[in-house]
């Protein structure tokens, strides 16, 4: 199976991740928040925190795509119950727009572990442990260009 690196190189030919993506992060609301019913309530405090919505899907990932899109973390002990997660139940994956997008939203989200995060952020108010953490956020700029790529067509974003 071709690695998420991998496509995203072959499609972007080089192409410099930073000026493309700079404005946009990438994010999923998790199985654990679609499933207690906080989806609303959390896009709700996105696009109040000023992100504006360039594309978005209610879908399920296998687990061969929750494997995919995690491969980062394949050799970390928490990979299979991180991938048996991610496929147990429907996300909502979306890519987000904003000035300084990537760390304005990992603000807006918190720690990953909801037990540091601050007072008023996603994980603190919907999150219930470090696995089932509500809310999925880039960590960069390529990340977020390359997690985009995963979810989105050309067709699907504006
Ligand atoms: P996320 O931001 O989606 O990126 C990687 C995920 O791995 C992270 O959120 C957590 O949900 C998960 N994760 C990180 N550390 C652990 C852990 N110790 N146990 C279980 N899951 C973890």
């Amino acid at each position: 199976m071709f690695s998420l690196k991998r496509v995203a190189n072959a499609y972007f030919c080089g192409r410099n991740f930073t000026n493309y993506m700079s404005n946009r992060t990438f994010t999923m609301i998790k199985p654990d928040a679609t499933q207690k019913g906080y989806t609303g309530a959390i896009l709700d405090q996105i696009i109040k925190a000023g992100f504006t919505v360039k594309a978005m899907k209610w879908t399920r990932l296998t687990e061969a795509q929750a494997g995919l899109f995690y491969e980062v973390h394949k050799e970390r002990p928490f990979y299979g119950e991180l991938v048996a997660f991610m496929s147990s139940g429907p996300i909502v994956a979306a890519i987000l727009e904003k000035e300084n997008a990537v760390a304005d939203f990992r603000k807006l989200i918190g720690a990953t572990n909801p037990a540091q995060a601050e007072e008023g952020t996603i994980r603190k108010l919907y999150a219930a442990s470090v696995g089932e953490n509500a809310v999925h956020g880039s960590d960069s700029d390529e990340n977020a260009a390359i997690e985009g790529d995963f979810f989105f067509s050309k067709l699907e974003r504006f």
